[in-house]
């Protein structure tokens, strides 16, 4: 708890950008493993979203990773602050009312309460991208997972640290046998009337 500090409340808040926005932001935060999917689901979703006039944001492990938690690494220590972090910025746009899409490996189920208690239950939708390890590591797009055989790197998710399966998610998205556009259709069907605003 930190002492001596008062937050504001400000005239202008969340509830007044959605009308100028015409929208109302909620956090789609994809968990999956390396390679299974999550960044380039995000890319196409925000790229349908912005098409259909919503205002989004993606936030992506790589890039994140490069910039303001470039001091983090992949211990489970380093994870949940990369996460915590992740969350509080996520929270930031929230309240931009700019609607997030977060895509990070966030391999444990502690680590996506914490995320879903920052950012809030009702704001928080969690999308599992469900590709097994053997189809991650056989695409291996970034070439990791066999560096991550050969001992290469440490802690790697899904070989040397753990990735558990969600035991709560709002949508799973199976990614093998479906393509790009078809999974980015499912979950964006699933949460288009949540963003929208309702009509009078
Ligand atoms: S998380 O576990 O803290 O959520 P995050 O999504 O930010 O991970 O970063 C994952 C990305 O970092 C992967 O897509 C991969 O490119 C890279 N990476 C580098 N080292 C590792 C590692 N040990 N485990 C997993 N991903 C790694």
């Amino acid at each position: 708890m930190i002492l001596n500090l008062t937050p504001q409340k400000f005239l202008i808040d969340r509830y007044s950008r959605e009308v100028i926005l015409n929208q109302k932001a909620k956090v789609l935060w994809f968990t999956g493993l390396s390679g299974s999917g999550k960044s380039t689901l995000a890319n196409q979703l925000e790229f349908r979203l912005n098409s259909l006039g919503f205002l989004t944001y993606l936030l992506d492990g790589d890039n994140i990773r490069n910039g303001i938690n470039k001091d983090l690494d992949f211990t489970e220590t380093g994870r949940t602050e990369n996460l915590r972090r992740i969350a509080e910025i996520a929270k930031l746009f929230l309240d931009a009312n700019i609607i997030v899409l977060a895509s990070f490996i966030s391999p444990l189920d502690t680590d996506r309460e914490m995320i879903k208690s920052i950012i809030g239950e009702s704001d928080f939708r969690l999308v599992f991208v469900d590709t097994p390890l053997e189809i991650c590591e056989e695409r291996d797009i970034k070439g990791l997972y066999q560096k991550a055989r050969r001992g290469e790197i440490k802690n790697f998710t899904g070989i040397s640290s753990s990735f558990e399966l969600p035991q709560f998610s709002d949508f799973t998205v199976q990614t093998s046998g479906f393509s790009i556009e078809e999974c980015t259709e499912l979950i964006l069907e699933k949460f288009l009337k949540e963003i929208q605003m309702k009509m009078h």
